[in-house]
């Protein structure tokens, strides 16, 4: 697997391993299942695994502590702090203060089981909370090595600045893909001018682009995605054009549609590591396979022109959920 670098330093596997939905979110885990899913990543090339200390609460962060344990791969972690949830709940609230990073890294830290997490983000900015003292507590634990590199979620350009002035930010992790490409317009210019790294998390449209999932009832009980409004009954039937389309382009590429997905992504920016995530050996290998095809330009144009003329019914988030976008 070839290499990519997020901010100045940061060296991992160009398409990462997002590990959210062994946990929680998409239906329902399989811890065993899930530790071969990690172990074959390593030994596809597979560097870099995304976690998140809300995920599970905090079933995640064990998980991988867990892999970490018997494996002592040679990987990069990357955690995130600032939405506090407690386990069985979903109602959450933001934490982003420097009080709170420090607690919350040092139960990361025990819970994954290391002395430094290689890439910590803020996972939501409370608006409340000035970005710059955000910023001065984890520059504190980049200080002490609790951290190595500091990472944003869903900020704006403008945000992303501000902190940058304060520490390198390495990476910003917002959500982008074929079917939603805001970021374009000025959260990416500015990684690309600061030369901060852009990880896009739910390259695959969180399934949907890959045309498996075609009505709400194609979810399991209790699968977030059905109170996304994007996913919402009247909404897939709409939005099923982009899948058929990605599909059909993908057919004439000889790969399938994630695949196409993640090579789109990946041909975006050398500043640009996708984190797909599956709980699954087939999508990972199926995923993994993606970092070495490469699009042509006229290949680029060709598929966005097909895809950024279809409509895209519904927010990406509940409106309680878009309060914590772009912040
Ligand atoms: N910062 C944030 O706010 C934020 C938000 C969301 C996610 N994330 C991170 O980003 C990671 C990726 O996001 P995501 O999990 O939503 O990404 P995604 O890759 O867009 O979607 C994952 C879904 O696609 C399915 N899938 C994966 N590969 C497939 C393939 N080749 N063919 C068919 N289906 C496939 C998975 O199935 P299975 O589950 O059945 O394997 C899962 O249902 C997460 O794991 C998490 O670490 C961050």
């Amino acid at each position: 697997m070839q290499k990519r670098t997020l901010g100045s330093d940061l060296t991992i596997s160009a398409i990462g391993l997002g590990c959210m939905g062994m946990s929680e979110f998409y239906g329902p885990r399989d811890d065993s299942e899930s530790l071969r899913v990690l172990a074959r990543a390593v030994e596809l090339g597979i560097d870099f695994f995304d976690t998140a200390d809300m995920y599970g609460p905090h079933h995640n962060e064990e998980l991988i502590g867990r892999f970490l344990a018997s494996h002592k791969p040679k990987a990069r972690i990357a955690t995130k702090f600032g939405i506090v949830r407690n386990p069985g709940e979903y109602q959450r609230s933001l934490d982003s203060s420097a009080r709170y990073a420090q607690q919350a890294c040092e139960a990361s830290l025990r819970r994954l089981g290391i002395e430094q997490i290689d890439l910590y983000y803020v996972h939501r900015v409370n608006p409340d909370i000035p970005i710059e003292e955000t910023m001065e507590g984890l520059a504190q634990l980049v200080q002490d090595g609790k951290i190595a590199h500091i990472g944003l979620c869903e900020v704006s350009a403008d945000t992303l600045r501000r902190a940058h002035a304060v520490h390198p930010v390495t990476a910003v992790q917002t959500e982008y893909s074929l079917w939603t490409r805001d970021v374009e317009q000025a959260v990416l210019p500015t990684c690309q001018e600061l030369g901060i790294g852009f990880v896009p998390y739910s390259p695959l449209g969180r399934g949907f682009l890959t045309g498996r999932f075609q009505a709400t009832e194609d979810f399991e009980e209790g699968d977030f995605r059905s109170n996304l409004p994007r996913f919402s009954e009247q909404a897939m039937v709409t939005n099923r054009r982009i899948a058929e389309v990605i599909s059909d382009m993908a057919a004439l590429k000889e790969c399938t549609p994630a695949q196409l997905s993640l090579a789109w992504l990946l041909s975006k920016g050398g500043n640009i590591v996708p984190i797909p995530g599956t709980k699954r050996l087939r999508y990972l290998e199926e995923n993994a396979a993606a970092a070495s095809i490469t699009l042509t330009a006229d290949e680029q144009q060709q598929l966005e022109a097909a895809t950024a003329c279809l409509p895209v019914l519904g927010e990406r988030y509940t409106p309680e959920g878009m309060k914590g976008v772009n912040a």
